[in-house]
This record gives C-alpha cells, structure tokens and sequence, in this order.
C-alpha cells in the first residue's frame, strides 16, 4: 500500500512500484500532449522545500504539480530564513502552518525527511537526503529501464561511482532488488560504503573495484548507470588524481567502444549532473543508446505519478 509519506525506496512494495510506474505512463501520453493539464490536484498545495542545488528534480516536481494544477511553491534554504538561523523544525512547522498538502524536500542531513514527515500533517515527500536516500530518482530509473529492457527480473545493471556519497545508488539497490533485476555496483576501496558487506548480502546485490572484470568478464550488463563523483561531499582525497579516477573507473570511449561491440543498444544512464570527462566521456553520455535524457523526461510523469497517488489516491481523476 502506498501510505502518505515517501521517506524511502523501502517504502514501496513491487505492487507499488508497479502502480506508480503504470500511473506515470499514462502521465507521460499527458507530457506529449500540446496542452499538459490535468484538473487532478486542484487546490492542493505542493512546496518544494530545498536546502541543497538541484536542477533536474526540482523543477521536474514544480512542472509535475502545475501540470496536475496544484498550487506548487518553491523555497530555497537561501532565499528562507534558515539563513537567519531559524532551524529546521521552525522552518518546516511555518510552512506547514499554512496548511499544505504535501512538502517535497531535499536536505543535507541523512534522515530529515524522516525527522520532518514526524513534525507536519502533510505528505512529506524525500528529494534526496545527504546520503541517504532519493527514492523518486530510482523509481525513475526503474522507469527508464523498464522502457529500454522490458520486464527487469535477471536482468544484471551495473552502478559505477562514488558510492559512499550516493542516495541515488542507495534507493536504486533497494528497488532494482524489489523488481527482481540483479545489481552490480562498482567503486575504488575508498568509494565503497562502509559495512557494505552485510548490506549487499541482505539486499542481494554484488560489489566489486573492478570495473572491466564487471563489464567485459563473463556476466555482461544489460545495463550501466554512472553516478556523480560528488566533490562537495568529500572532505579529503579520495582518490590520487582526476585522471586516474577515470582510467579505473570512468565511463571512456575505448570503455564503451567494447561494450557496444557485445551489444550496442545498451542503455546508459547517469542520474545528473554528470562531470564529463570524469566519470562519463562525452561520446559516452551522448552516445546513440543513453537514456540520459529520457531519464529527465521520465522524471516528470513519474513525479506526476508519485503526487497522484500520495495526495490524490483513488479519489483522483486521470483524465
Ligand atoms: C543526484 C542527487 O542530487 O542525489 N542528482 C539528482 O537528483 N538528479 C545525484 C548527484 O547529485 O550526483
């Protein structure tokens, strides 16, 4: 059962997924339509509530709630007055105290959805929590997937990056598990989370540092997702230079030369924003089989979807 709050990729069974991902399609056909509006959230309010940068998923929830005509907001932490020092719990109480339907928030702090979805009546909806988790983002990529592959189950993704600073990577093993895909991830030593190892045991995904023996040994990707090398995050070094990142672990074109040679309709995703020349070359992310972009665009109807069943429900007309 989908239940007010979306805290956490674990929130949600297959039946959910499965639910929140037919509802997006529909709201896709809306996408490609020349008028994009749907009376279904008239007259509830929506507030994006974001104290870290975002492109991608904040305007993707601000376009998702005006195209349901919802009343959407948005506050940044430093446009607000947690730059006067008013603290989280004050700022969240104000707003809500405005009677909102539902707050979209992304936060540095691992856990403050959670913290927040406990302090309000509305719907609290997680857009990434430090490192945590960002579950519309997997259920996006499942979305992509889905889309490229068909039925997940078997089906191997390979996540390459900077694990230890990745909530995308974090909500994606929990999903990709719940819709039967198998899941390799992939990072140098110092990338790799801690106690990682009981945790890929319990969720049942495989790790390994090496790259090439994942893609080209063996067992070979239906999939490849690359994620951001998150320097804000990192207090020291992690790695000894740039281009040796990108010799054991980037996305190059010799890198994709083979796997195109296996097979060239791989999708390639990366969740954005991408460092190019990093951890995905530019032939790479724009290469004829990247999914980059129908990500994005995914990431509209599934929001739509995820609004419509949160606050919606089965009251809610699609039409
Ligand atoms: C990600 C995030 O913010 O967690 N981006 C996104 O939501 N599209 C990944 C990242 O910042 O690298």
């Amino acid at each position: 059962m989908i239940g007010k709050h979306l805290l956490s990729s674990a929130d949600l069974d297959r039946e959910d997924i499965e639910t929140i991902l037919t509802t997006a399609a529909s709201m896709h056909d809306v996408q490609r339509r020349e008028v994009k509006k749907l009376p279904t959230l008239r007259g509830r309010t929506v507030i994006n509530l974001f104290f870290e940068d975002s492109t991608r998923t904040r305007s993707s929830f601000e376009i998702a709630g005006k195209w349901m005509s919802a009343d959407t907001i948005n506050i940044s932490a430093k446009g607000s007055s947690t730059s006067k020092g008013e603290s989280l719990r004050d700022t969240v109480k104000t707003i809500a105290a405005m009677s909102v339907d539902a707050l979209v928030i992304r936060h540095n702090a691992s856990g403050a959805c959670r913290q927040v979805s406990q302090w309000v009546d509305a719907s609290v909806i997680n857009a990434g929590d430090g490192t945590h988790e960002h579950p519309t983002q997997a259920l996006l990529d499942a979305y992509t997937l889905r889309h490229r592959l068909g039925d997940l189950t078997g089906k191997h993704v390979v996540i390459v990056g900077d694990l230890a600073h990745s909530r995308v990577f974090r909500s994606n093993v929990i999903t990709l598990a719940t819709l039967g895909a198998r899941v390799t991830v992939v990072a140098p030593p110092t990338l790799m989370p801690s106690g990682i190892g009981a945790w890929s045991a319990r969720d049942g995904f495989a790790t390994s540092w090496d790259l090439d023996e994942i893609l080209y040994a063996g067992d070979p990707p239906d999939a490849v997702m690359m994620l951001r090398v998150q320097k804000e995050r990192m207090s020291g070094g992690f790695f000894p230079t740039a281009r040796e990142y990108t010799v054991g672990y980037g996305l190059t074109s010799e890198r994709l030369e083979r796997l195109y040679a296996v097979n060239p309709q791989i999708p390639i995703l990366h969740p954005g924003p991408m460092n190019r020349g990093l951890e995905i070359a530019a032939e790479a992310a724009d290469a004829g089989s990247s999914a980059i972009l129908d990500q994005v665009s995914a990431g509209v109807a599934v929001r739509m979807a995820v609004l419509y069943h949160l606050l919606a429900g089965d009251q809610g007309a699609q039409s």
